[in-house]
């Protein structure tokens, strides 16, 4: 058989209680998983706002896990500087949300950070072709961006086989991630595809045995 590769995993705190961060930020260092999936939104590019650099930089205080920062925010480049400084390790912003997009990847370098850009599901990885090799990660959302819990969308999984394709034929080293609807129904699905780094909110936070769903994503068994 085969060895499969060990996949990322990255719980998302946006299903954790708000009222209780440190609590969700145990829950996911207790489970093994690798990174902590930030969502930040600010009720503009999405319709909800969630939580912003105060919060990030509180949250860096209490745990070394990687921060995963995903900015659904319009006009990101206002923000990266200050999402860098509050402590993120990976800072990823949407494709849509800018004109920028060059430009704020290198920003993010400067900053000594890591880049990623994600792309909803109705935007074709095609436009993404100009940079892929500057970026270290792209993060396909596999839902409409805004909401937890929501059903995977399936033709978003052909994007995950596209990128990966092309990273085969070109040689290009970024991550392929993927968010949104993640469970352990569908985790097989996005693995075959080759994503590298599994984002789960709902699924992660709602199960009873986190240390095992964390297992069966990594592992895919
Ligand atoms: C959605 C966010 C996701 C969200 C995924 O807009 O970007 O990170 O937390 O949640 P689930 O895994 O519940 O679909
Ligand atoms: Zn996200």
């Amino acid at each position: 058989m085969a060895h499969k590769k060990q996949l990322i995993t990255a719980p998302s705190v946006l299903s954790a209680n708000f009222a209780n961060m440190e609590k969700g930020i145990r829950q996911v260092e207790e489970s093994g998983a690798d990174w902590v999936h930030l969502d930040v939104m600010d009720g503009s590019f999405v319709p909800e706002i969630t939580f912003g650099t105060k919060c990030i930089r509180d949250i860096r205080d209490v745990t070394d896990l990687t921060f995963d920062t995903h900015l659904m925010v319009n006009h990101p480049e206002t923000m990266i500087d200050g999402f860098a400084d509050a402590g993120s390790d990976y800072i990823t912003f949407h494709a849509e949300a800018t004109v920028h997009v060059h430009r704020i990847i290198q920003r993010i370098r400067a900053l000594g950070k890591r880049p990623g850009i994600s792309v909803v599901p109705s935007t074709p990885v095609e436009s993404l072709l100009p940079i892929l090799g500057e970026i270290d990660l792209i993060l396909i959302m596999s839902v409409n961006p805004g909401y937890g819990g929501q059903k995977l969308l399936d033709f978003c999984v052909d994007k995950i086989r596209k990128l990966n394709a092309i990273r085969n034929e070109s040689g290009f080293s970024y991550l392929i991630s993927v968010d949104g609807g993640i469970n352990e129904q569908t985790v097989d699905s996005v693995r075959d595809a080759g994503v590298d780094i599994v984002i789960a909110g709902n699924a992660f936070f709602t199960s009873p045995d986190p240390s095992g769903f964390i297992r069966r994503c990594r592992h895919g068994n």
